[in-house]
């Protein structure tokens, strides 16, 4: 069974894995294609340590990109670090053309300046901004985007700012605009894969779900400690852009405090030193210094799977 998300992005099943920062590589991303949807390597993949150069950064991308074609014949995707200057964004995308990635997810920031060449060059474009709008969905429509995600309060990772769950923001993008259109945030089971349907999406784009896997490059601890949760267990704090959700850690109730006392968003920022805590948490399983980022859509997830059994069962209506 085809549809427009699958025909757009030339894969079996519409889902999406979404990049996450520190925990893809290329075995994850290229399991996820080879289950026959789409894996995207996301910031810093299959890296352990820090580099502050961008073209360091687009060297190791490059790196990872090419592992994966080694180990999948299947579409995927790379993500672009749109940052304000976009300093990062331009030697990325340069080697994402040059390696022929066949998708490119852009985050956060719409600039023509960046989906120009990367629709000249035949690469299809997932935007997905920080906070979904309907302005902003047309404009990324007008703009050339192949798909929309529209991303809910319920995910993992920086959190939207506006407080809309993922069942009222697909509805309202996907009433809004032609092109197809992803669920993002919250989505744990075949449940949440039907209601986003339901609701007018037409694929749905994952992150927490695909974390306890056999695959994923994420610390044994924090693949048990997902499998163990339920959205009950999850912190919330306000830090910068938006909030950010961890399961307990010393870092994620240190944060928490700082949040309820009325620190402001940047400070709770720098506390948790952004990429660090998610480095620390997701990727070395240290549950003093880092976080535990998940979605809300965890409680569903009750033991740790292969990449493709996470994909068969969502995807069982897809055949
Ligand atoms: C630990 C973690 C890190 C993430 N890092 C990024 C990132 O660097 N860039 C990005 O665009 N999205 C990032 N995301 C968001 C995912 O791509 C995806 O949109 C989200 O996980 C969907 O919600 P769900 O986790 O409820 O499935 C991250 C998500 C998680 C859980």
């Amino acid at each position: 069974m085809t549809n427009r998300i699958s025909e757009i992005l030339n894969i079996e099943k519409p889902i999406v894995q979404g990049p996450m920062a520190w925990i893809t590589n290329a075995e994850f991303v290229s399991a996820v294609s080879n289950a026959g949807g789409l894996g995207i390597l996301g910031p810093n993949a299959g890296q352990v340590d820090v580099t502050r150069s961008p073209e360091k950064t687009a060297e190791r991308m490059r790196t990872e990109i090419q592992k994966t074609k080694a180990l999948t014949n299947k579409p995927f995707g790379s993500t672009l670090i749109v940052n304000g200057d976009l300093t990062y964004t331009w030697p990325i995308l340069e080697t994402v053309i040059d390696e022929k990635v066949p998708v490119v997810l852009v985050n956060g920031i719409l600039d023509e300046k960046i989906f120009k060449p990367l629709k000249e060059n035949n690469i299809k474009i997932i935007f997905r901004p920080q906070t979904p709008t309907i302005e902003d969905a047309k404009a990324a429509e007008e703009m050339g985007a192949d798909i929309y995600v529209a991303t809910g309060f319920d995910e993992g990772g920086s959190v939207p700012e506006r407080i809309i769950g993922t069942f009222s923001i697909v509805p309202m993008i996907a009433d809004a605009v032609n092109i197809p259109v992803m669920a993002a945030g919250g989505v744990g089971d075949v449940r949440g894969v039907r209601a986003a349907f339901a609701l007018g999406a037409e694929g749905v784009f994952a992150g927490s779900v695909f974390i306890p896997t056999k695959e994923n490059p994420a610390a044994e601890n924090v693949k048990q400690m997902i499998v163990d949760a339920t959205a009950e267990d999850l912190l919330l704090f306000r830090t910068w852009p938006a909030y950010y959700r961890s399961l307990s850690t010393k870092l994620a109730n240190n944060l928490v405090e700082m949040d309820e006392q009325n620190a402001s968003p940047k400070e709770i920022a720098k506390a948790m030193g952004l990429a660090g805590a998610l480095r620390f948490g997701m990727l070395e399983g240290n549950t003093n210094d880092g976080i535990v980022s998940v979605g809300t859509g965890i409680t569903a997830i009750k033991e740790i799977r292969t990449v493709k059994e996470v994909v068969d069962s969502l995807m069982q209506d897809f055949k």
